[in-house]
């Protein structure tokens, strides 16, 4: 029997085009699949996972996925929440879904700098980088979690700053928000486990990672 390699990716979402995209760049082709969840390569030894970007780090971890394409804010926010995952390792950026993690407040409040927040609700969907960062710089803050359009929260009362992921900016300028600090810049990134894996699916990977740094390269 042949190994083949288990790449998890976004099934929808931020980076799953992106993921198929750059597969397709390096000459990887996909057959029709009926199936939500596996998409065999026609000529690769390669199936593709297809699952919630939140849940791919975990999958890896859990050798239910060999290797994995994941926004580094995904990443970054589970491993400062649980330590477990400092198990995982980035081996490429991929160079595409580039986004900030950024501190935003309503730019009606005049506030430009994360000292002016002190006492203040921060709405986010990165709690454990959020709590974090603002640890590290000594500032007392209340985190609420949500699980998504974070954006509203200061609209509805119920945050006074937001911490969130910014691509074009467009979100935060409808809502009268402007970034005043950045936590993290995030793209997609491949990982793997830095340990227990198999070398049958780190040759594939390894032939994977060639072709995917030559479409980089040539990119630039
Ligand atoms: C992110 C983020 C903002 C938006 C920012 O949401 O939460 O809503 O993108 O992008 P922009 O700066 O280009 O407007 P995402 O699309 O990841 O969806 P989600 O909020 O449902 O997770
Ligand atoms: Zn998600
Ligand atoms: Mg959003």
């Amino acid at each position: 029997m042949s190994e083949r390699m288990r790449l998890a990716i976004q099934s929808k979402g931020r980076l799953a085009d992106g993921s198929l995209e750059l597969l397709g760049k390096a000459g990887v082709r996909f057959n029709n699949s009926r199936d939500a969840l596996w998409r065999p390569a026609a000529n690769f030894d390669l199936d593709l996972m297809l699952v919630r970007d939140d849940d791919i780090p975990g999958l890896v971890l859990g050798g239910a996925a060999d290797y994995g394409i994941v926004g580094e804010n995904v990443l970054a926010e589970l491993q400062a929440g649980d330590p477990r995952f400092s198990e995982l390792e980035i081996v490429l950026p991929l160079e595409f879904a580039s986004c900030r993690l950024d501190v935003a407040t309503p730019v009606a409040r005049g506030w430009s700098s994360l000292t002016d927040l002190d006492g203040q609700r921060i709405a986010t969907s990165y709690p454990a980088l959020t709590r974090a960062a603002f640890k590290d710089a000594g500032i007392d803050v209340e985190i609420i979690s949500m699980n998504g359009s974070v954006e509203v929260a200061p609209r509805l009362g119920i945050a006074d700053a937001i911490c969130d992921l910014v691509s074009s900016g467009a979100t935060l300028k409808a809502n009268n928000l402007a970034s005043i600090a950045t936590l993290l810049e995030s793209q997609a990134v491949l990982i793997r486990p830095k340990s227990g894996r198999t070398s049958a699916t780190d040759r594939i990977a390894e032939t994977l990672m060639d072709r995917l740094r030559g479409v980089l390269a040539s990119a630039q």
